[in-house]
């Protein structure tokens, strides 16, 4: 894989949906349960992504993956609020996305933000899948913690089993009022022409290995060209948010998708006029949650790689735009790198 000078660079993974629909708990549950031992990689939690190595992906999907079908490094999550007032910051996370995952409440079913997301999906042609989830408000539900899914369907009764085929159906019949084949993730050969619906539980963790499984599948069979990136070339980022940070001033906090990024940097980045031209002078990462002090939220690093989420401190960001492209200028003319910011 690493031939020609080319890295895998981890994929990057919208988690989008209505509000409530558990988007955030899904993320939880996959921090959970990462296991501290020697060998295992631990998650880690960027600016406004997490990033989850394969050996842990497969630690959690147990029998349902075999590692060594896979070379690339793992997926980094972007989660995304579901309030409608957040529109822009979905689309943005949409259209950085090289896959996604579409959240819906299996009791709610699709609402304003689903239709919102699917949009955002066909427009940027993303892959993606659905999770069903809160499967476990099922009445008459058995909860089987963190088992796949199909194992956990056959330790209901029948009439649990029935209410929730249901329920699913009506999430594959939405998809198709709104022009998408899908069906059972078990039952999908080609995820490009077909959505996988993966049945879920964010609480219980039931069907959270099956998740994985077909995220980490899906990413290796159709983007993994994608992924062969040059990651010691400079860096390349979106702008998720401007904001103030305390000892910083204006910050941003970007997603890096290629490439790297070093303190001492100069980088480009789109702005209301013409693009900032500016020297990063501190990249920061959350700490640990196990070391969070009032005063030190931050970690300082010198350099990040792709793909990842990073707070950028440097002068003169007041003018960047959430949205805007940012760019490392190494190695070539700073003009060709502006002008590339402004035609984006
Ligand atoms: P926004 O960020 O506001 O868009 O919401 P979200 O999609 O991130 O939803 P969140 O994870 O905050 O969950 C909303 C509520 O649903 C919380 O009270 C969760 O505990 C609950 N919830 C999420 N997933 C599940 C699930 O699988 N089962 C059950 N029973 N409750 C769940
Ligand atoms: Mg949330």
């Amino acid at each position: 894989a690493a031939d020609e000078g080319n890295d895998l660079r981890t994929p990057i993974v919208a988690v989008l949906g209505h509000v409530d629909h558990g988007k955030t708990s899904l993320l939880d549950k996959i921090r959970g349960s990462t296991v501290i031992d020697g060998e295992a990689g631990a998650i880690t939690q960027h600016i406004g992504a997490t990033a989850v190595p394969l050996d842990v992906i497969s630690d959690i999907a147990g029998s349902l993956i075999d590692p060594s079908d896979f070379d690339l490094p793992g997926l980094l999550f972007i989660d995304t609020p579901g309030h409608h007032s957040f529109s822009t910051l979905r689309s943005r996370g949409g259209a950085l996305a090289d896959i996604a995952v579409l959240v819906v409440d299996v009791n709610d079913g699709f609402q304003p933000q689903t239709l919102e997301a699917l949009d955002i999906l066909k427009r940027t042609q993303t892959p993606f899948v659905v999770a069903a989830n809160k499967i476990d408000t099922t009445p008459g539900w058995n909860p089987q913690e963190d088992t796949p899914t199909l194992q956990t369907i056959e330790a209901q009764s029948e009439r649990a089993e029935n209410t929730l085929n249901q329920r699913l159906y009506e999430v594959i019949g939405e998809l198709s009022d709104n022009g998408f084949s899908a069906d059972m993730y078990w039952r999908v050969q080609d995820f490009r022409g077909n959505i996988g619906v993966v049945p879920v539980s964010a609480l219980t963790g039931e069907g959270v290995p099956d998740l994985l499984t077909v995220l980490m599948g899906l990413s290796q069979r159709y983007m993994k060209e994608d992924m062969a990136v040059d990651l010691t070339g400079p860096g390349a980022g979106t702008v998720l948010e401007v904001k103030d940070e305390r000892g910083f001033g204006t910050t941003l906090d970007v997603v890096l998708y290629d490439g790297v990024i070093r303190t001492d940097d100069t980088v480009v980045v789109g702005a209301k006029n013409d693009p900032i031209v500016t020297e990063v002078r501190a990249l920061l990462q959350p700490r640990p949650l196990a070391e969070i002090r009032t005063e030190k939220r931050f970690e300082q690093v010198d350099a990040v790689t792709a793909a990842a989420g990073v707070k950028i401190a440097a002068p003169d960001l007041d003018d960047a735009l959430a949205g805007a492209p940012v760019r490392v200028v190494r190695g070539r003319p700073e003009e060709e790198v502006v002008a590339e910011v402004e035609a984006e």
